[in-house]
């Protein structure tokens, strides 16, 4: 029996985030190998030339499942029908910039989105935001799109907690798959909380393993701070890892997880965090829902850092109330 074919729109086609993403997702890493590809990428007008030279590489590619890959500048043409959206298109940062400081010229696009996301796509549309801030930016698209349930807007921390895996990974001399129970709490900025409290290894807690002086100033904001040091060694900002790591959320989300992983999801007031605020939490993808795990207990330490993060979140969303029609 044929398989239905699934619409997936990137915007920020003609980016670099896009370039590698569009591989990977034509491939069948997101909906599975059996599942045929309908790719919509959306552009400002000055990039949708660039984008169909993409679409021609597509092409070239002669992917199996890749049915039809087109480009437009309308969002309602590259929503309709959209079982799957990544809002990749924004502007990124430069060295020496926070990624808030891109919210007053990148959060006016996510309003628009949202709106005809809200208005074209599929019901069981699903979307993850990626141009950055990430987590405000997708607050305000949620907000946009009061028809489609707040559950289905995500933010990308799954960036934040593959690099906090690697670089346990390298200290402990274990490879990365053998981590569980690992998260990252709170907003995709240097504030966020990469948190190894009930980390594991083989089902043995590795809090006692490490050195603390190392996990609170050397893992820590390492790891919070990784998009800056990759702007500073490469001279733009992470590219192919965040797209690799956008895959990594959607075909999560989509086809379960066994274990922990980091979604930015909408609280539902668990652990401090506000709800409403779209933030880093620990989250499992059960029936193609993002399940936030409760029922954890937390410290001062930690509900310190989780807290500052929310804090956060509530001065960017305070910043943008305007577009949170
Ligand atoms: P890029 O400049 O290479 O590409 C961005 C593309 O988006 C451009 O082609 C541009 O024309 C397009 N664009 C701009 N406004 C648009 C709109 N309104 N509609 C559709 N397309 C639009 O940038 P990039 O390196 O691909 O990064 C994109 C965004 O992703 C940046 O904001 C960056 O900071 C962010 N990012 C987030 C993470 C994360 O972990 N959340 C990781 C890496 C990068
Ligand atoms: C990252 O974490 O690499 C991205 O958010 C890009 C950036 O601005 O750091």
């Amino acid at each position: 029996m044929s398989v239905e074919p699934r619409t997936i729109t990137v915007t920020g086609g003609a980016g670099q985030i896009a370039y590698s993403m569009l591989w990977r997702i034509a491939n069948g890493d997101v909906y599975g190998k059996d599942v045929p590809i309908r790719l919509r990428l959306l552009e400002i007008p000055a990039g949708v030339r660039a984008a169909e030279g993409v679409v021609m590489e597509l092409t070239d590619s002669a992917f199996p499942l890749l049915t039809e890959a087109t480009v437009t500048d309308d969002a309602a043409v590259a929503f309709d029908g959209a079982n799957a959206a990544f809002l990749v298109g924004a502007k990124p940062r430069g060295k020496g910039e926070e990624r808030a400081d891109l919210l007053a010229n990148n959060g006016r696009i996510f309003g628009p989105q949202g709106r005809a996301i809200n208005d074209n796509a599929a019901d069981d549309i699903r979307v993850l935001v990626v141009g950055n801030p990430a987590n405000t930016n997708a607050l305000i698209a949620q907000h946009s799109a009061p028809d489609v349930p707040a559950e289905r807007f995500t933010a990308m921390m799954r960036l934040d907690h593959n690099r906090a895996l690697s670089q346990l990974a390298d200290k402990l001399g274990v490879a990365s798959y053998e981590f569980e129970n690992l998260v990252v709490w709170g907003n995709h900025s240097a504030t966020q909380f990469p948190d190894i409290t009930y980390a594991t290894v083989n089902g043995a807690p590795i809090i006692d393993q490490i050195d603390h002086d190392w996990y609170v100033n050397e893992f820590i904001p390492r790891v919070a701070k990784r998009g800056s040091e990759i702007i500073e060694v490469r001279g733009s900002s992470s590219a192919a890892s965040a797209a690799s790591a956008a895959v990594d959320h959607m075909r999560d989300w989509i086809q379960g997880t066994e274990s922990w992983s980091t979604a930015a999801v909408v609280s539902d007031g668990s652990y401090g965090v506000d709800e409403g605020l779209i933030a880093g939490l620990p989250t499992v993808a059960r029936d193609g829902a993002w399940e936030i795990v409760q029922g954890l207990e937390i410290n001062d330490f930690q509900r310190q850092r989780i807290a500052a993060n929310v804090e956060e979140l509530k001065a960017e969303r305070a910043a943008v109330a305007n577009l949170l029609g």
